[in-house]
């Protein structure tokens, strides 16, 4: 793989530190945060220092490494229950996407099945290490499987980042866009926005417009008329967690944009990992959503901008039901309704 594919290095693990590269700072500055410790790394994915569901998932496997490396256990046991409490507060960071425990629960059966002290530390960092290959490789695949969509595509439109800085490196919709881009030079992106946290305004655009992908930034509000007047080709957007009947919880917004897809004519694609999948979710109604502080809407750069009397909601996803999902756009290929169906088999062809 190319150092373009790998685009940005959102997450590195070098000389026992775990690197973030800060995206609240960006894209005024490019800075990286070293974590020494589990608990700066649980810091780091609570404050949206690093985001997106497989670049958290990640992150969070490193930050059992970080803890398995400082513990003082003497026994196996002990260390394990050390492992098991970090593993159950970096869980509790973010709830909804599905790859932060995934990825925790990967990392916990290596360490479960080991038998020393010195095993365990060497069992973690090396499944550690696989996940962050891994993921960059399947952003890669997904990227492949979806490129054909987009071929003859003018204009595609995306909402919030699940580009290269929401996973290793490549991302998902923006994996897709940016492998499409290849054959389709001339594809142009409009970019959500995304309120209240901005990732479309402040990361898509500036991963997009590093890679040299012509993009356009509008207010979330701007979508429809956006649809309804500029030849748009499709809609890609990624996933936080996707249930075993195809509803797809991602960044709040998302429901709102596949509505005025549908309404539109525009295919709506999601693209995700198979990890992104979380088959003990029957449907959307059982995935928690996460609810942000509110002071992520009511104020701005610091400086109140509603009433203090009046109550803000600040739900950081919504769930958009699977009959609006034209198709998920995975590393084995694209699934397309029936998603019981589809789900299950590219799940059972994994194994
Ligand atoms: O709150 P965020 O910024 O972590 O939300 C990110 C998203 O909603 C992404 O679309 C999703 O995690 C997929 S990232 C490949």
């Amino acid at each position: 793989m190319s150092s373009k594919d790998q685009s940005i290095f959102t997450v590195d693990y070098v000389d026992n530190k775990l690197m973030l590269l800060d995206q609240t700072a960006l894209p005024a500055e490019e800075t990286y945060i070293h974590c020494e410790n589990w608990q700066r790394v649980a810091q780091a994915i609570s404050d949206l220092e690093v985001r997106g569901a497989p670049a958290i998932g990640v992150t969070a496997a490193f930050g059992l490494v970080l803890a398995v490396k400082a513990s003082s256990a003497e026994t196996q046991e002990e260390m394990l229950d050390e492992l098991e409490q970090v593993a159950k507060s970096l869980i509790a960071t973010r709830p909804t996407a599905v790859n932060l425990a995934w990825a925790v629960q990967e990392v916990m059966t290596v360490a479960r099945s080991t038998k020393t002290t010195e095993g365990m530390r060497q069992g973690v960092e090396d499944i550690a290490q696989r996940l962050h290959a891994e993921d960059l490789a399947i952003c890669k695949s997904i990227g492949d499987s979806g490129a054909e969509l987009l071929a003859d595509a003018e204009n595609v439109i995306t909402h919030c980042n699940a580009g290269g800085l929401a996973t290793v490196g490549y991302g998902t919709a923006l994996g897709v866009i940016r492998s499409a881009h290849k054959n389709n030079p001339n594809l142009h992106v409009w970019v959500d926005e995304t309120r209240p946290v901005l990732q479309g305004a402040r990361l898509s655009s500036y991963e997009l417009h590093r890679d040299g992908i012509d993009c356009t930034v509008i207010v979330d509000g701007a979508a429809a008329s956006v649809l309804r007047e500029s030849n748009v080709g499709a809609a890609v957007v990624g996933a936080d967690r996707v249930a075993a009947n195809g509803d797809v919880a991602n960044k709040i917004g998302t429901y709102g944009l596949a509505v005025l897809a549908r309404h539109h004519g525009i295919p709506f694609y999601v693209a995700a990992p198979l990890s992104t999948i979380d088959l003990s979710t029957p449907n959307g109604s059982s995935i928690e959503i996460e609810q942000r502080p509110g002071l992520e809407i009511s104020e701005y750069r610091g400086e109140a901008i509603t009433p203090t009397e009046v109550g803000v909601h600040n739900p950081a996803f919504d769930v958009t039901p699977a009959e609006l999902v034209d198709g998920i756009i995975t590393e084995v290929g694209v699934l397309y309704a029936p998603y019981e169906t589809s789900i299950r088999e590219a799940l059972e062809g994994k194994n």
